[in-house]
C-alpha cells in the first residue's frame, strides 16, 4: 500500500494534533524531530543571539506590546513576555493549544489562546502591537495558503507596529545536501519522481523563495533580512562542537553569524524576517480573509 501524503493545512494540523504535540520520554515529538539535542557553547551563545534579535525587532513596536503569536503550538514564546502587555497565542492544533495553556497558568501576563487557521484569524484591524511566528509558514502547504496567512497577519497588525517571521531559506547555499533537495523538490518533473521514491516527510513542508515572501509583505512597509540559524535541524542536532570537522564547522558558523549577519541569510537555513509595517493607509489597507483591498 501507498503512504498517503499529507496535503492542505488538514495534514498539518493532523500531524500537529496526533503526533507532533504528544510526549514521548518527556519531550514532545516536535522536539524529538526539530529540536536541540546537544548544548555545546557556541550553539548556546547562538541561540541567545538569535534571541536578542527577536527582540530587538519586537521593542521596535514600543515599551510593553500586545503581542499575537501565530503558530505557537505547544511551545509558547515565554522568553518574549516581559516586552509584553498582553499575549496571545494561535494554533489549530488543540493539542498543542493544551500544552501551551499549561504553560501560561502562571505567566505574569494577561494570556489568551485561540484555536483559529492563520489563513482566517478571528481579530479585527489593527487590534496588535507586534506579532511573531517562528517555524509555522512553511508548514502551510500552498501558495495561495502562506500569502492568505501573511496578508491576515499584515491585517490584524496596527500601523507603526512590527511583523517577525522565523522562516525557511529555500537556498541555503552552505549546505550542500539541503540544497541540492531544495532544489530537486522545486523542479517540477524530478521533484515529482523524486517524490515517489523517497519517504514521504511526517508533515507538509514548504519553502517559498525570499524573493516572494518579500513581495508580499514588502508593499506594506520596511522588510529587513536576517540571518536567525545557520544549520539545519539535523545538523544542530548531530554534528558536535566538541572535535573533529563539526568544531571547525561551528566556529565558521559563529564567526560568518557574528560578523556578517545579512551576508549569512542567503548562505544558512533560517531566516528572521522583519516588517515594521507602514504607518500610511492606502493600498496597504487589507479586508478580512488576508486578500489586499482592490487586490
Ligand atoms: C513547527 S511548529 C512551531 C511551534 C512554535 N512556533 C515553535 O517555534 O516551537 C508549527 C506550529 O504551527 C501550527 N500551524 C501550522 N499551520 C497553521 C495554520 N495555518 N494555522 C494555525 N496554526 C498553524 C502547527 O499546528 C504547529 O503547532
Amino acid at each position: 500500500m501507498t503512504e498517503q501524503r499529507p496535503t492542505g493545512n488538514e495534514g498539518t494540523k493532523r500531524f500537529y494534533d496526533q503526533v507532533g504535540w504528544l510526549k514521548q520520554e518527556g519531550q514532545t515529538v516536535d522536539f524529538h524531530l526539530f529540536g536541540m539535542r546537544e548544548d555545546g557553547p557556541i550553539r548556546m551563545a547562538l541561540h541567545e543571539v538569535h534571541l536578542q534579535r527577536v527582540r530587538s525587532a519586537l521593542s521596535r513596536a514600543g515599551k510593553r506590546i500586545s503581542l499575537l503569536e501565530c503558530g505557537c503550538g505547544g511551545n509558547p514564546a515565554r522568553d518574549l513576555f516581559d516586552l509584553c502587555c498582553d499575549y496571545t497565542g494561535v494554533d489549530f492544533s488543540e493539542t498543542g493549544l493544551d500544552l501551551a495553556r499549561d504553560q501560561l497558568k502562571c505567566a505574569a501576563i494577561p494570556c489568551d489562546v485561540r484555536q483559529a487557521d492563520v489563513c482566517a484569524l478571528p481579530f479585527d484591524d489593527g487590534r496588535f502591537d507586534a506579532i511573531y511566528s517562528a517555524h509555522m509558514l512553511y508548514h502551510i502547504p500552498e501558495a495561495a495558503g502562506q500569502r492568505a496567512a501573511l496578508h491576515e497577519m499584515l491585517r490584524v497588525l496596527r500601523p507603526g507596529g512590527v511583523l517577525v517571521l522565523i522562516t525557511a531559506n529555500p537556498r541555503p547555499l552552505l549546505f550542500p545536501i539541503r540544497l541540492l533537495k531544495r532544489l530537486v523538490a522545486d523542479t517540477p518533473a524530478i521533484g515529482r519522481m523524486a517524490d515517489i521514491v523517497r519517504r514521504a516527510p511526517p508533515i507538509p513542508y514548504r519553502v517559498m523563495p525570499l524573493g516572494w515572501v518579500r513581495q508580499q509583505v514588502g508593499p506594506y512597509g520596511s522588510f529587513g533580512l536576517m540571518i536567525h540559524s545557520l544549520p539545519s535541524a539535523a545538523f544542530n542536532r548531530y554534528v558536535t562542537e566538541y572535535r573533529g570537522i563539526g568544531k571547525h564547522l561551528w566556529r565558521l558558523i559563529r564567526w560568518l553569524d557574528l560578523s556578517l549577519p545579512c551576508a549569512a541569510a542567503h548562505l544558512g537555513c533560517y531566516v528572521q524576517i522583519t516588517l515594521v509595517k507602514s504607518v500610511i493607509g492606502g493600498s496597504h489597507r487589507l479586508r478580512q480573509g488576508g486578500v489586499p483591498e482592490g487586490g
